[in-house]
């Protein structure tokens, strides 16, 4: 299992995370490779199928970042929105046998280069040590037509 590394979805917000995503970059921060990111314009627009489709190819994480609530959203409540869609959806995903830390929420602004790291950094180790997505493509059997 010390081989594992986990593989991350990460929706980032436009705005605000996916900016302070790449001042991490510019600040040359480390932080783990195993983030896939998908730029967004606002966390809200992220729909609860995005993420059930993300865990059902096989990601054993899916971290969503927007702007700081209650008033940095670029689209006035589409955190506010993000953040109850996320509690509901947690709920979905015990139901599904999932542990519902694999599901991270985090607000991160364009100014939190390293604050966006370390949640990377964070999120990989939890990750590691939960192991592999029991919902990955890997554990779905293939029937035949
Ligand atoms: Fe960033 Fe809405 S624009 S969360």
């Amino acid at each position: 299992m010390s081989d594992y590394e986990p593989k991350i979805v990460g929706f980032l917000c436009n705005w605000c995370s996916y900016a302070g995503a790449d001042l991490a970059g510019v600040s040359r921060f480390q932080y783990p490779s195993n983030l896939r990111v998908i730029r967004v314009m606002c966390s809200g627009r992220v729909h609860p199928a995005h993420i059930l489709e993300a865990f059902k190819n096989g990601a054993d994480g899916v971290l969503i970042a927007g702007c700081h609530p209650p008033n940095d959203c670029h689209y006035i409540s589409g955190n506010l929105k993000t953040q109850r869609r996320v509690a509901l959806l947690k709920k979905v995903l015990k139901q599904l046998g999932l542990n519902d830390s694999r599901l991270h929420l985090e607000w991160v602004s364009a100014a939190e280069g390293d604050k966006f790291a370390k949640l990377v950094q964070d999120f990989t180790n939890k990750l590691k040590d939960m192991g592999q997505s029991p919902l990955g493509l890997d554990e779905i059997p293939v029937e035949a037509d």
